[in-house]
């Protein structure tokens, strides 16, 4: 049974939702699955726009045999190469031999890198600005190198007014009926899963997300349409703000990420005290997250977040520990900037945290590293330094 959704009179949504996969790009766990969006328009031409994953092929073909209703398909859009989404390419172009590509001369590249294809009379390369009318509906297309390949473009369909974004306002969650963010009441966690999508995939590229965002700004935009998770079609003044601050690395909120690691217990009893001292002045946006227990893309999410981080670590092999040593190395690779950081250590003997934190947090941009550390040599026996490490941070926050 087909799976469509009507969008406007003449678009649809024809993506299909994966809940089996554990594991975005085999790395990012998925709660809830993912969606792999697609949008058809049906017009004097007929268009696809983009493909989906290779594991969710047989759903997405009966929905475009299901809208094509013998109609021939004579455009397929392609967006962006990465194979949650260009997949499906070859066995389109095979399923409908009249139908041309439409892309940019990198995206003609890759095609020829990722299949085998002849591409010979089937290729439209388009450049920005340049647009391709199908009757009613005009598309025209804006190039977005970076966000988050290379070969990334958007495009904008002018009747309607929609702009098609590739992976740009993504965010992870598998499609449950509803398709739009003003269906149903979301609270919150839309805004979680659509920033860690942003950070963990396309977080390293701000600078090139705030390019596209200008280019973005010049136009009316009445629905936002992704690649990934819900279309926007209200409130788009918020999501373009948050999409702002993240990719210009500014804090969301005032707040405090605490990542810890401990392996018995007494560096976690640290992050603890220091927890309930922040509470008790008055911090509300506090998180206090295990390194060993809670994935790394969540923690990098809250790291974009909040405005504070606090890393206590345990010297392990002469080194950080692994996972604290990991999640520094990621918010680096991430290109976070512009972070207060606290550091407190742990050492039964040789301490090296504040040692190696320091050097990795000085290698990224704009980074405080606060005066007030805490060291402990193996338990904690005393709360000043604790206290004042809080003090700090609540001075500064509140
Ligand atoms: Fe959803 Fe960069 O692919």
């Amino acid at each position: 049974m087909q799976t469509t959704r009507k969008i406007t009179d003449n678009i649809f949504y024809i993506g299909v939702s994966d809940k089996r996969l554990a594991l975005f790009e085999n790395l990012f766990p998925l709660d809830n699955g993912v969606s792999y969006n697609s949008y058809f328009i049906n017009d004097e031409k007929t268009a696809v726009l983009d493909t989906v994953d290779r594991f969710v092929s047989d759903q997405y073909f009966e929905n475009i045999q299901y809208l094509l209703q013998g109609k021939s398909l004579d455009y397929l859009i392609v967006h962006h190469m990465e194979p949650d989404h260009g997949a499906n390419i070859s066995r389109l172009m095979e399923y409908y031999p009249n139908m041309q590509v439409v892309g940019n001369v990198k995206i003609k590249q890759m095609m020829g890198q990722f299949f085998d294809c002849d591409l010979e009379g089937r290729f439209i390369t388009v450049k920005e600005g340049d647009t391709l009318c199908l009757g009613q509906h005009t598309l025209s297309f804006i190039m977005a190198p970076m966000v988050h390949w290379p070969e990334v473009m958007m495009s904008y369909e002018q009747s309607q007014k929609i702009l098609f974004t590739a992976d740009a306002f993504g965010s992870f969650g598998a499609m449950e009926g509803i398709i739009f963010n003003d269906e149903a009441d979301l609270g919150q966690n839309w805004v979680n899963e659509a920033r860690r999508y942003y950070c963990n995939i396309v977080g390293k590229f701000g600078p090139q997300v705030q390019a596209a965002l200008k280019k973005v700004s010049t136009l009316d935009v009445k629905i936002i349409a992704p690649l990934h998770g819900l279309i926007w079609r209200s409130n788009l003044e918020a999501f373009l703000e948050k999409y702002d601050l993240w990719s210009r690395y500014i804090p969301e909120e005032k707040g405090v990420l605490i990542a810890y690691a401990s392996m018995y217990g007494n560096t976690e009893n640290a992050a603890n005290a220091l927890a309930n001292s922040l509470a008790e002045k008055g911090i509300k946006n506090l998180a206090v997250k295990d390194v060993s227990k809670v994935d790394i893309s969540y923690l990098i999410a809250l790291a974009f977040q909040y405005s504070h981080i606090v890393i206590a670590s345990p010297t392990y092999n002469l080194n950080l520990y692994p996972k604290i040593e990991h999640f520094l190395v990621d918010m680096k690779a991430l290109n976070l900037q512009n972070r207060t950081v606290g550091l407190i250590e742990n050492s039964s003997w040789a301490p090296t945290v504040i040692k190696q934190a320091t050097e990795l947090l000085q290698s990224m941009k704009n980074m405080t590293i606060m005066e007030e550390q805490v060291v402990i040599k193996s338990a904690l026996k005393d709360n000043r330094a604790i206290e004042a490490m809080a003090t700090k941070i609540a001075q500064e926050i509140l």
